[in-house]
């Protein structure tokens, strides 16, 4: 009796998460937002009508989250409810910066770090940099999206390819700052091809040692030719569609933010690496910064591109474009302090020279 009880609630619970996307084709008369309303019915019905309860609903439902049995939609409760509480008290402190819900509130820490991010690499080839600073007087301020050479933020889902999008976000600046046109090329050929080169597919690599590869190889694929599938998979690369060459990289020198601010005010956006600890995940604005994340080159683990600088109420920050969707953070951006080589941010930075 109990038990069948629980197998057609959970077709329900299944339809109705489903509704975020399809209940409209599904029941053109009803309102999308009875997807919503059923959904936070079988929610209370579960976790009863507590804390958080509604919260975890509407969450549930802009997320589209599945939630297959009762004790599974219990344990993700459990989680959010603690992610939550964790972004109420961290935002209730007054930093430089704010949290909130995102796709990521329902899974544990360790969870996110499997699912998201690539084993810590060692950078240290990055010791001694060769990028060249100049006496030329850097802007106050750059945002390379205004100079329109920023291609649209892109979502590497459940893989630690970060580098891969690290690699294709600063190549694709050069692209179009080069060319005068925006391209979008394969994370895909990274993840299956450039193992030769210390790089991990799924578990991780460096845009650096991305840029070596690329170079050596001959070039790279746009999207379209090799498509993205979030997976390891065999290299399956075609010479005959090359879209782009890297004819060199440029590193900069280990911690050295002068180089980087140097290299992202008057180059292109740079590929840079850093430690994201947990706080990190749930951003939503403002200027991160953190005393717990480390800065050594074994620390780093989440691969992204600095796309400029500012200063937002007296802190300065770096502008940096992340691979966790344009919903995650602010629009799929994150500002990280700058000066103090906050959680690694200029521990492994480089960036591609194309022509
Ligand atoms: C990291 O790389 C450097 C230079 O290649 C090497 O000297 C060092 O031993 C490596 N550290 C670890 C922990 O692998
Ligand atoms: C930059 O770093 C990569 C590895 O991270 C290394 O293979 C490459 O030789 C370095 N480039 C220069 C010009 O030092």
């Amino acid at each position: 009796m109990a038990r069948s009880a629980v197998v057609s609630f959970t077709l329900l619970l299944l339809c109705c998460a489903a509704a975020g996307s399809s209940f409209d084709d599904a029941n053109p008369i009803k309102m999308v937002s009875d997807g919503l309303r059923d959904l936070e019915a079988q929610v209370l019905q579960v976790v009863g009508q507590t804390r958080h309860a509604l919260s975890f609903a509407r969450f549930a439902h802009r997320h589209g989250k599945m939630y297959e049995t009762v004790e599974e939609m219990k344990l993700r409760f459990g989680i959010f409810s603690e992610n939550l509480e964790f972004i109420r008290s961290t935002n209730k402190k007054g930093l430089s910066y704010k949290l909130g819900l995102n796709k990521f509130a329902d899974w544990t820490w360790e969870e996110f770090k499997t699912h998201r991010l690539g084993a810590a690499q060692n950078c240290s080839a990055t010791l001694k940099g060769n990028h060249k600073l100049t006496d030329v007087v850097l802007p106050e301020l750059k945002d390379w999206r205004e100079e329109g050479v920023v291609t649209p933020v892109k979502d590497q889902g459940q893989c630690g390819s970060c580098w891969t999008f690290s690699t294709t976000g600063s190549l694709e600046a050069a692209y179009a700052q080069a060319f005068g046109k925006y391209i979008s090329l394969s994370e895909q050929q990274l993840v299956d091809c450039a193992g030769a080169f210390n790089n991990f597919g799924c578990n991780g690599g460096l845009p650096s040692q991305a840029f070596e590869y690329i170079k050596y190889n001959g070039g790279i694929e746009t999207e379209e030719a090799y498509p993205y599938t979030g997976k390891d998979g065999v290299c399956k690369f075609s010479a005959e569609n090359v879209a782009v060459r890297v004819v060199d990289s440029v590193n900069i020198t280990l911690g050295a933010e002068d180089e980087l601010k140097h290299a992202v005010g008057l180059v292109r956006p740079v590929s840079v690496a850093f430690e994201v600890v947990n706080s990190f995940r749930f951003y939503k604005k403002g200027v991160y910064t953190s005393d717990n994340c480390g800065s050594s080159p074994m620390d780093v683990n989440h691969a992204v591109v600095a796309v400029g600088y500012g200063v937002e109420d007296g802190v300065p920050y770096w502008l940096i474009k992340n691979s966790w969707g344009a919903e995650w953070g602010d629009d799929g951006y994150f500002k990280m302090e700058l000066g103090k080589n906050m959680c690694g941010v200029a521990t492994c930075a480089s960036y591609p020279v194309l022509v």
